[in-house]
């Protein structure tokens, strides 16, 4: 947890060109692609590298193979959504994956390869190619890292870790003859090793802060996931789309001391098997395609069986592929479960199910624009239409590269309009006192998480969501509260949107009166297919 804030005056008020919220491959791919035009300052709320992308471990989904086409990608990528996709959307994304990787490729990434010197490309859940490229199991990492380097050799790039933002700065713009509209012209920004709030001002904001699998329980996401860019953008009234899908990945390592440890989809794509304690498959009564089925019909089989037989946990089995095979492919899974005791060239990896990608978000078009001009999300935080009712593996990091590159484009674009922005006012902290009760934020804090596990994850119903309902907005109304009275802290920030978020969640996932893909619910157990192709779309009333 971190110190109190006094968030004293004086404060800094800083002008940016752009400024960028996330620094994972989201935000640091838009500073590259921005860096030639002018200012840029980019802000995460940890260590700059901190964020999902350095921990994914797959790798990224590309039409590089010659069997392989852009046809059976999208193919493959709609199948998965349960037709809730955006088709056009979709294309859009799988036909810019080449360039993507070559971007990639061009800034330093390393990439693994075969024998033949070609690039290795691997197979998961819902893919009929193999089409995965990779840097063995710490893609993440590798892309992470390089970007990281990149972005410190920009003279033109200011990067601001420890800085948390808090809300985004808008102002009405009507006009008689025109439907009334904001735009934003900066952001509050907590300091947290000054404990002050500062000013960033600038023309426009980019929200590449991740995802909010953090309002779960159990959740293969680092901290800093906690929906705080969907939260913000809805604060300053962008709409949101399709909070009901979130996403639950099959197989995280199930120990005591393992702290959110994913085991990569490859394992599977590459002959893992999926088993009971008892050493019998299952994927196979489920779904044609068994382990390989996509994601949500594989997590919700593992729940049903560990529901059905009791246990805490089910096991993926890879030991029959050859030592220096698995060594090779998957050297920090095989070492990180060694280090605990389990050697995955001879046993199964004990596994469960937890919450991994939010699919929907912040609303926005093909070029990144959400609801407020100049305001623009890119990433985990937004929802583009790419991922529909369940993503396909390896698809995420894909959407990061491509839409920054569209976000960049339309700013660069618009680069020589001439915008006068109202000077922001300093942040008033005159009316809160040192909170006395900070374990409010902790217990709100545990609380959420555990009543969105239980009743907003993988199996809803009415009565589940109504209770989900009912305690969120009895802690909305104490976080307000406190909110209102108290210094702020980073943990309060998050709580506050976290919270936000959840009430989102929930009611994106009572407006859907139907089950498909990463969405069931026991009240309406089957699909409805007059809503194919229709997201759940929730606007902020009008100030
Ligand atoms: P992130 O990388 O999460 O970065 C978010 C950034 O926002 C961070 O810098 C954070 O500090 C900052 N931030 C957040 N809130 C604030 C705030 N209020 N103020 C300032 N800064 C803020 N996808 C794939 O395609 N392939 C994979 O193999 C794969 N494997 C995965 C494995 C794991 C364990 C996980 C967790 C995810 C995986 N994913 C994978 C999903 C993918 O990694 C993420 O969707 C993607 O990396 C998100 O990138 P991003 O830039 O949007 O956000
Ligand atoms: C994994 O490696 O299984 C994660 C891939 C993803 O989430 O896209």
């Amino acid at each position: 947890m971190s110190n109190k804030s006094n968030n004293t005056s004086p404060h800094s008020s800083l002008h940016y060109d752009v400024v960028i919220i996330g620094s994972g491959a989201a935000g640091l791919s838009c500073a590259l692609q921005l860096a030639d035009l002018g200012s840029i300052a980019v802000l995460s709320k940890g260590p700059l590298p901190e964020g999902s992308t350095l921990y994914a471990q797959g790798g990224i989904a590309a039409v590089l193979d010659g069997e392989d086409s852009i046809a059976s990608h999208v193919s493959d990528t709609l199948i998965a959504g349960a037709d809730l996709c955006d088709q056009q959307v979709v294309e859009f994304t799988v036909s810019h994956s080449r360039e993507a990787i070559n971007w990639l490729i061009s800034n330093g990434v390393k990439f693994s390869r075969s024998d033949d010197n070609q690039y290795h490309l691997t197979q998961e859940g819902g893919h009929s190619h193999r089409r995965i490229i990779h840097s063995a199991d710490s893609t993440g990492h590798e892309v992470q890292t390089t970007l990281v380097d990149a972005v410190k050799n920009k003279p033109s790039i200011d990067l601001f870790e420890q800085h948390n933002a808090i809300d985004i700065l808008t102002e009405n713009d009507s006009s008689a003859n025109k439907k009334p509209t904001s735009h934003c012209y900066g952001i509050y920004v907590l300091n947290k090793e000054s404990d002050e709030v500062d000013v960033f001002q600038s023309r426009f904001v980019i929200l590449a802060t991740g995802g909010a699998s953090k309002v779960y329980l159990y959740t293969s996401n680092p901290d800093v996931a906690s929906g705080d860019g969907i939260a913000l953008a809805w604060r300053a009234g962008c709409s949101v789309a399709n909070l009901e899908f979130n996403q639950f990945h099959p197989t995280c390592l199930f120990h005591p001391q393992a702290n959110n440890f994913l085991i990569t989809e490859a394992i599977r794509g590459e002959g893992g098997l999926l088993k009971r304690p008892d050493g019998s498959r299952f994927m196979d009564e489920f779904h044609p395609k068994a382990e390989l089925a996509p994601r949500d019909i594989v997590a919700r089989a593992i729940d049903h069986e560990m529901k059905r037989l009791g246990t805490d946990c089910m096991y993926l089995d890879i030991s029959h592929r050859e030592d220096d095979f698995i060594k090779e492919h998957f050297p920090t899974i095989y070492q990180r479960c060694l280090n605990l005791g389990i050697d995955i060239t001879k046993e199964p990896i004990p596994i469960v199910p937890a919450a991994h990608y939010t699919c929907g978000g912040v609303k926005v078009d093909i070029t990144g624009k959400t609801d407020v001009d100049g305001l623009y999300a890119v990433g985990e935080v937004a929802y583009t239409g790419l991922h529909g009712a369940n993503r396909m593996a390896s698809n995420s990091l894909l959407e990061c590269l491509v839409f920054a590159k569209s976000v960049s484009d339309d700013i660069r674009k618009r680069w020589n309009q001439n915008a006068v922005l109202p000077e922001a006012k300093p942040w008033d902290s005159s009316r809160v006192t040192d909170s006395d009760e900070e374990v409010v934020v902790h217990h709100n804090w545990h609380e959420l998480r555990r009543l969105m596990w239980n009743y907003m994850g993988i199996v809803r119903s009415n009565k589940r969501l109504e209770r989900a309902e009912r305690r969120i907005e009895l802690l909305q109304q104490e976080i307000r509260e406190y909110y209102k009275n108290f210094h702020i802290t980073s943990d309060l920030l998050e709580l506050r949107n976290l919270v936000m978020v959840a009430e989102l969640m929930v009611r994106c996932a009572k407006q859907r009166h139907e089950s498909r893909g990463l969405h069931f619910t026991l009240d309406y157990p089957n699909r409805d297919e007059s809503l194919d192709g229709i997201p759940t779309v929730i606007t902020p009333p009008k100030l």
